[in-house]
């Protein structure tokens, strides 16, 4: 039987990010408050007030900023975790609005009956847990369940719309697609190569989106996907995931060179938002790709070393015999047809290496020694 806990500790803990208040912020008047877009429809039956909508894996980073918008906007959250008493999971309980309104239930992937417990009585379902390993044996059996449970679960129970977080990963690995082509939500990776390369996450999360979709149409479920490129932006969470050690490894020294590689962005209060807007929105359906700017690591590194010259970034690339790789060309443009605007990712890092620093998971930064502006890329940075 699932074990309700509903959470004890009171806080106003809920970040409030300020974007016209910051410093690198690029000048536009927008904060950071989760405002939806005020033209988009909203399906009046699965919104608040009074609603309650489970969150899976609502310790990890992403769901953890899916949770506080959905409690802003005073939604009723079921939110499963493996240990409800571990600490990972403790700003959950600090969140506003968690005292009245976040229950946490305890539920492993692998386990349908805890899941369709915590899925009970609910409208809707952001499914966001999952194994972030290259470990085969640990990844691709709990993805694949995870999923097809989740939507039984949500079949059985009634549920009105199911919206699970993808990945890229499920996406762009496709060694013959024409570097030319712009990837959107029609592509898929290819999984024998996925398969080949070792890839597990990729191939993990490939196979466990199918098997959503297949299942949500024999169930008759209602399922929208979401495809991030790498998240970056501040956590909630105390723990560093994968995708923020993607950043703290060049800014700790642990890497000395970056690799000929490219990558996309995304920040991971637009991936919450996002969440938010296709769960809500009677149009969203199928998949939608996240993603900001698609940079090579040498440009992230780059943009690092001018915003926070203090830390040991490097300067090489590992490979210095082949021309830099190009990033690939996408587009954003049906997430943004619902609403959704993009933080850049300059502004994520910036916002990512701040909060990195506020949680001791970086030396903070030198005492400021004069008040002095100076202009970088038509960036204003004060210090
Ligand atoms: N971050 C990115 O760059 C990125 C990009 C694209 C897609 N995604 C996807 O977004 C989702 C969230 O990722 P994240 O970055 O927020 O990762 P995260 O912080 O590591 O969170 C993953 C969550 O999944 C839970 N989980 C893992 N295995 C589980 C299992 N067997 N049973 C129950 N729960 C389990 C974890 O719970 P515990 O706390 O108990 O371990 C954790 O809460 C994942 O589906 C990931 O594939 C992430």
């Amino acid at each position: 039987m699932c074990s309700l806990f509903r959470t004890s500790s009171i806080g106003m803990g809920g970040q409030s990010f300020e974007l016209a208040e910051n410093p690198i912020f690029d000048g536009a008047d927008r904060s950071f408050c989760f405002l939806l877009p005020e033209t988009m429809p909203v399906d009046e039956s699965l919104i608040t007030p009074g609603k309650t909508v489970c969150v899976t894996g609502a310790g990890g980073y992403i769901a953890s900023w899916i949770i506080k918008l959905l409690l802003e906007r005073g939604y009723t959250v079921k939110g499963t975790v493996r240990n409800p008493d571990d600490p990972k999971n403790t700003h959950l309980r600090e969140l506003e609005g968690a005292k009245e309104r976040l229950i946490l239930c305890k539920a492993d992937l692998q386990d349908y009956d805890a899941l369709k417990e915590a899925i009970d009585g609910c409208d809707g379902v952001f499914h966001t847990a999952s194994p972030v390993t290259d470990d085969p044996e640990e990844m691709v059996e709990p993805a694949v369940n995870g999923a097809k449970f989740v939507i039984n679960a949500a079949a059985e129970t009634k549920v009105k719309r199911v919206v699970i977080t993808s990945s890229i990963g499920a996406v762009y690995m496709d060694p013959n697609r024409d570097p030319e082509a712009v990837v959107d939500e029609s592509c898929w990776s290819d999984l024998e190569f996925c398969k080949n390369t070792k890839n597990w996450y990729c191939y993990g999360k490939m196979v466990a989106e199918q098997a959503a979709w297949e299942t949500a149409e024999e169930k008759g479920v209602d399922l929208v996907v979401l495809n991030p490129v790498l998240v970056l932006g501040p956590p909630l969470q105390p723990t560093i995931n994968a995708s923020l050690f993607h950043v703290l490894k060049y800014l700790t020294g642990s890497a000395k060179t970056y690799a000929n590689l490219t990558q996309a962005y995304v920040d991971v209060r637009d991936v919450a938002l996002a969440h938010v807007l296709v769960y809500e929105a009677p149009s969203a359906s199928g998949r939608y790709l996240l993603a900001e700017s698609a940079l090579h690591r040498g440009e992230v590194v780059e943009i690092l070393a001018k915003l926070f010259p203090e830390y040991p970034l490097p300067t090489k690339c590992k490979d210095e015999k082949n021309p830099r790789a190009k990033p690939y060309k996408f587009t954003n443009q049906k997430i943004k047809d619902l609403g959704l605007e993009f933080t850049s990712t300059k502004q994520s890092l910036y916002d990512t290496v701040k909060s990195l620093q506020e949680k001791g998971h970086l030396p903070p930064p030198p005492p400021p020694s004069t008040s002095q502006e100076s202009s970088q890329n038509g960036i204003k940075i004060e210090s």
